[in-house]
């Protein structure tokens, strides 16, 4: 089948390509004025970034930095080291970062470009499927701190993001079905189109080699560029529509799941059950229909997502939910929808109606 090339516009435009096979496009897509590359590749995917590696070196000086696995990529120590890297190599404005990895990889990776003379050119390749759909598009780069997750980084557009469909055959199941639940969130907020394809495909074929998988990738990258393009630096959407705090569905949870439970749970995991969260809370502060939530419980089980969480009290996950950098003063600000595809923001909803929107995904399950 084709490569699938979407444009994203705004003031430093690039193209997201889907396909299988599409790493190849990486030399023609850096261009013949580079004469330096560093590939930053999660450090366990050396498979993965070897015949990346081969195919540059006929073209350019590369420069492959395996890194730590996972969120121990994006600390200020590992940023450091790329800046001396990239140093001791020589890297000119005209020369370029390639990112191999998961969302860890694509966020200091990015964050290295954005800030090595002040922005170099990055091409993402993400190799998970959250990657794909939500890491590598939009432009966001960041690290870790210790006073919390990715609160120092800076915008910064790739000049590309070639999504290779294959990159995904190793990815762990789980982490698969993580991706798919910032996917099925896209359903919920703008295309719910994404919702049928998940209930009428049968979850084992949802794989790195289906059609499926593929219509449903692209579809949640269209969701994301849409928004960001509409609001590329997150100052809100015109006429109500919340802007890009819009794929912040489900995330005020899922942050609060995330930090007590010391980043066990995984991001797309808490993200589904923040969105079953979100749907009962707006069952009770909005005018969501009932379906509508049974439909967040139906779609995110389906594909093995929780959809309900009791491991820690309302109390504790109440008060991480207010230090969420996405609150804004002391009034906590949900996405909530008042049908699908229909999102607005629930701004400072009452603690009663907070309080049971939590017992209603302690008790169902
Ligand atoms: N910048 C943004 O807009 C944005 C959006 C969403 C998430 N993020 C960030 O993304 C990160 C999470 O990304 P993630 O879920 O991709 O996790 P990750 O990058 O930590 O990868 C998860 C695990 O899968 C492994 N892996 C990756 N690709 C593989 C493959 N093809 N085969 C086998 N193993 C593979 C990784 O080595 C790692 O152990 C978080 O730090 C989050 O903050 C950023
Ligand atoms: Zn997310």
């Amino acid at each position: 089948m084709n490569d699938t090339v979407m444009h994203v516009g705004g003031a430093s435009p690039y193209d997201v390509v889907v396909g299988h096979g599409v790493a190849a496009r990486l030399p023609a897509l850096l261009g013949p004025s580079v004469e330096r590359v560093a590939v930053l590749y999660a450090g366990s995917l050396g498979a993965l970034a070897d015949p990346i590696v081969d195919a540059l070196v006929e073209h350019y000086d590369v420069l492959a930095l395996g890194l730590p696995e996972g969120e121990r990529a994006k600390t200020a120590p590992v940023a450091a080291d790329c800046w001396e890297a990239l140093g001791e190599a020589g890297f000119t404005r005209s020369d370029a970062v390639v990112t191999l990895g998961g969302g860890s990889a694509t966020d200091l990776g990015g964050f290295v470009a954005a800030t090595w003379l002040r922005g170099v050119r990055v091409v993402h390749l993400p190799t998970t499927l959250l990657a794909m759909v939500d890491a590598a598009v939009g432009g966001k780069t960041g690290i870790n701190t210790g006073a919390g997750k990715n609160l120092v980084g800076a915008f910064h557009e790739p000049a590309g993001v070639l999504c290779d469909l294959s990159l995904l055959a190793s990815l762990p199941r789980e982490e698969l079905v993580a991706g798919l639940g910032e996917v099925i969130k896209c359903g919920f907020i703008a295309d719910p189109e994404i919702l049928e394809i998940v209930e009428r495909t049968d979850p084992d074929v949802l794989n790195a080699d289906s059609a499926e998988l593929r219509e449903l990738v692209e579809r949640a990258i269209r969701v994301k560029i849409d928004v960001v393009v509409g609001d590329l630096r997150e100052e809100g959407g015109a006429d109500g529509h919340p802007g890009r705090e819009v794929l912040n569905y489900g995330h005020t949870l899922a942050h609060a799941i995330e930090r007590t439970s010391d980043y066990t749970v995984r991001h797309g995991e808490a993200v589904a059950i923040g969105c079953v969260y979100v749907a009962e809370l707006a069952a009770r502060a909005g005018s969501l229909e009932p379906a509508v939530v049974a439909r967040h419980r139906a779609t995110l089980s389906r594909v093995g997502l929780p959809t309900s969480y009791d491991a820690a009290s309302f109390d504790d996950l109440h008060a991480a939910m207010k230090v969420d950098k996405k609150a804004r003063g002391s009034q906590l600000r949900f996405v909530v929808l008042d049908d699908l595809a229909s999102p607005r923001i629930l701004a400072g909803p009452g603690e009663a109606d907070l309080r049971a929107a939590y017992e209603a995904i302690t008790s169902a399950g």
